[in-house]
Order: structure tokens, then C-alpha cells, then sequence
């Protein structure tokens, strides 16, 4: 089936045959992994035509082959967008998204409560070094955001919802109040991925995404893309990957592929788990509030529920007031919950966190511990019994 004619089916169909092309892989249905650096073509004219049929723009391994291309078209359909670009990580997409955009002398405007690499790494270090000044805005501006808006703003850059703590923004109110301006804007969409929420029809132009997570979602490689809507910009966020030689691993990009014929499947049941277990832990004594957007209670629920079509399995809870080692003692022996800086994959997970380190537009006012869990696919009885052992521990270490 043609890309064409799979793109204008519904998001599950699209999943379910996006990027295939078996008539050009011997009938294989599964595009296969070509491991190359060169590429040999038998006349000069080919070389010079490789951007067409057969070669399809695969001239040396580095820019792509069409392991790569195959993962790329996939994503943008889900996406509903013009082309994807698959870098080697998520942290890598977003570097090379942003610096595609931005020279020395720019302002851009990042949203508080980004992933804690894109500020202190992204922002703090390679932006910082080419002269490029970074502001940190209210993720919850909405479209006051123009008014931040100078001369020479060239970016605004989004995560919705926020890293560890989970913040919608409106998307939307931000994208209208910017049109005209000739700002550009991104968005990190690695919480909802492509299932949940599809930026680029909210007005965003450029999405980037860790593929790592719920893409790949079986914790086993590390990927990025970003997706674009327009032919000029895909021209911009393409030549500069070729530009840092970035290159997406073959192997990599055929399990991103993979992950993609399931991740409306996992996703949902990721959902169905984490909105028990977060209503299960929002009755517990021990927990101050559920940071997760689904949640009624949630600041974030109506925009979230207008917006998004479904909410992933990552949330955080702030805690009462407890010393560091009860909270040692509650994460030390889950049995089910690993400790581990990850997220997205099929597996359950834990880690402390500390938003109060990485807020500067709208200081962290929580005053208890900080948890983020991933929920995954396991079943949701197992999962709160350990959890529920875990506040025993934590009790009992409090006191
Ligand atoms: C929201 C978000 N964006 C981007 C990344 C970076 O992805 P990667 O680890 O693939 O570089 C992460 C990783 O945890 C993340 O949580």
C-alpha cells in the first residue's frame, strides 16, 4: 500500500501499515535493516539523479538509507505531518531542532518546565556558548506568551505536559497569539507521542520527541525524531542533522518502526493502569497531590481533555512532609518498581525528583518530596500492593 493512500486512513490503520513498502523488499512486510556507510550506483547519471527512484535520496549511509526513511515515514504519518527527521536520541533531536533555528544574537523563550537536559544542557551549555539567549517562561502563560515576544525572538519552545510535574499548556492560545509573528515554535511531545496529541494540527511547526520511550517502548534503544509540517522546514532541521553528522542506528530505527505497530495498543493500556493507580494513591494519606493530567481533580484536566485524545503512563505525587530517608525506604525495596532516570517502556519505574532545582519563571511551591513513577503494563493489583507495602516502609520510617 502507498504512504499516500495509508495516510488518509485513521490512526490505528495508519499504525498498522505506515512505512511498509513489501513490492520493493522482496515481499518482505517488514521494511529490513540495511547496515551501510557506502552506497555504490552504476553510472554517474544515477549518482547525480539519486534524490529519485531507485535510490529515493540514499547516497551514503550517514544521511539515511531507507531503514531510516521507512521509520521517518511512518512517524509522520502518525504525526499527519510533511516529513520526520530520526536522530540518534530524544536529547539529540531537541539540540539539533533548536539549533536549526536559532544564530548568535537570538532570544528564545522556553517554557519553565522543560525536561531538565534541555535547559541545563541545550540551553545552559551549547546555546549559552553560541551566544543565544535562552528566557524561561510560565508554562502556564498561555497566549500572554506574545507579549514576551522581542525583535529578535526567533523560538518558543513547549513540553506539555511538563517534565516531573506535569503542567498543560495551552497549546493552542499559544500557537494563535503567534501566528503572524514569524516566531517559530517546537514542542517536545514525548508524553502524549503522536497517539495522544498531534501538535502540528494545534498550530505547532516543529514537534521533536524522544522515540526512546513510548515509540520504541521496549527500553531497549535510544531514538529521536522530529517532524515538520512544512517542505522549507524540513529542508532547515535536515540539513542541519546532515550538518553535525547526526545518524539515526539502523538497528534502532527498525525497532522504533516495531514499537510503532503497538504503540496504540500499549498506550491505551498504559492509560487504563495509570489512572487506577493515580486514583488509588490520591486517596492515601501519605500523598499531598497527583500530578496527572487525567486526573478531574488535575489543574490541568480540562485543557488536557480537550487537546489530548489519552494520557500516557508517567506521573509524579508530591508527598506529606517526610525526611530523605523515608523516602529511601519507600523506593529501596519495591519489589515491581525500578529506580531508573527512564520512562515509556512496558515496564514500571521510580525515581525522587526535584522541580524545586529546575523552576525559575514560577518557583516550585511544593513543600513535600517529590516521586515520579512510570506505570506500565503489568497488572494493577500487583503494582498497588507494592506500593501500598511501600508506604508501610515510609511510615514506618518517619516516625
Ligand atoms: C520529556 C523528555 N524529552 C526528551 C528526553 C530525552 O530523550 P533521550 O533520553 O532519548 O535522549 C527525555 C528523556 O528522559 C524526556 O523525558
Amino acid at each position: 500500500m502507498s504512504d499516500k493512500k495509508t495516510n488518509s486512513y485513521r490512526q490505528n490503520t495508519i499504525l498498522a501499515h505506515a512505512g511498509l513498502s513489501p513490492r520493493e523488499n522482496h515481499g518482505v512486510v517488514n521494511p529490513p535493516v540495511y547496515h551501510a556507510s557506502t552506497i555504490t550506483f552504476p553510472t554517474l547519471d544515477e549518482y547525480e539523479a539519486r534524490d529519485k527512484p531507485p535510490f529515493n535520496g540514499a547516497s551514503y549511509g550517514r544521511s539515511g538509507t531507507p531503514t531510516q526513511f521507512a521509520f521517518e515515514r511512518a512517524v509522520s504519518a502518525l504525526h499527519g505531518g510533511h516529513k520526520t527527521v530520526a536522530y540518534p536520541s530524544g536529547l539529540a533531536a531537541i539540540a539539533g531542532a533548536i539549533n536549526t533555528f536559532v544564530k548568535n544574537g537570538d532570544h528564545i523563550l522556553v517554557a519553565d518546565t522543560v525536561y531538565g537536559p534541555t535547559r541545563s544542557r541545550v540551553c545552559g551549555n551549547i546555546l549559552a556558548r553560541a551566544g543565544v539567549e535562552v528566557e524561561f517562561y510560565d508554562a502556564l502563560i498561555g497566549g500572554g506568551i506574545k507579549d514576551l515576544v522581542r525583535p529578535n525572538t526567533v523560538l518558543v519552545y513547549m513540553e506539555s505536559p511538563g517534565s516531573l510535574t506535569f503542567e498543560i499548556q495551552d497549546i493552542p492560545a499559544m500557537t494563535s497569539a503567534l501566528k503572524g509573528t514569524g516566531v517559530v515554535t517546537m514542542i517536545d511531545n514525548t508524553w502524549a507521542s503522536g497517539y495522544f496529541f498531534k501538535p502540528l494540527a494545534h498550530g505547532v511547526d516543529v514537534v521533536v520527541e524522544a522515540a526512546t520511550k513510548y515509540t520504541v517502548g521496549h527500553s531497549d534503544a535510544m531514538l529521536g525524531t522530529v517532524t515538520v509540517a512544512t517542505e522549507e522546514h524540513y529542508q532547515l532541521v535536515k540539513g542541519m542533522a546532515n550538518s553535525y553528522g547526526y545518524h539515526a542506528a539502523p538497528d534502532d530505527c527498525y525497532l522504533g518502526q516495531r514499537g510503532l505497530r503497538t504503540i496504540g495498543v500499549r498506550l491505551e493500556r498504559h492509560q487504563t493502569n495509570a489512572l487506577e493507580v493515580a486514583t488509588w494513591l490520591q486517596g492515601r494519606d501519605e500523598v499531598a497531590r497527583v500530578m496527572y493530567p487525567a486526573l478531574p481533580s488535575d489543574p490541568g484536566y480540562e485543557l488536557w481533555k480537550r487537546d489530548f485524545t489519552g494520557a500516557s503512563g508517567l506521573m509524579s505525587v508530591e508527598l506529606v512532609d517526610a525526611p530523605h530517608e523515608a523516602v529511601a525506604a519507600m523506593i529501596d525495596s519495591y519489589d515491581l518498581f525500578g529506580i531508573g532516570a527512564s520512562w515509556g517502556g512496558y515496564e514500571s519505574l521510580v525515581l525522587a525528583s526535584y522541580p524545586e532545582k529546575t523552576r525559575s519563571a514560577r518557583p516550585w511551591t511544593g513543600t513535600g518530596p517529590v516521586v515520579r513513577y512510570h506505570i506500565g503494563l503489568e497488572d494493577t493489583a500487583d503494582l498497588i500492593d507494592n506500593l501500598s507495602v511501600g508506604f508501610e516502609r515510609f511510615n514506618a520510617a518517619r516516625k
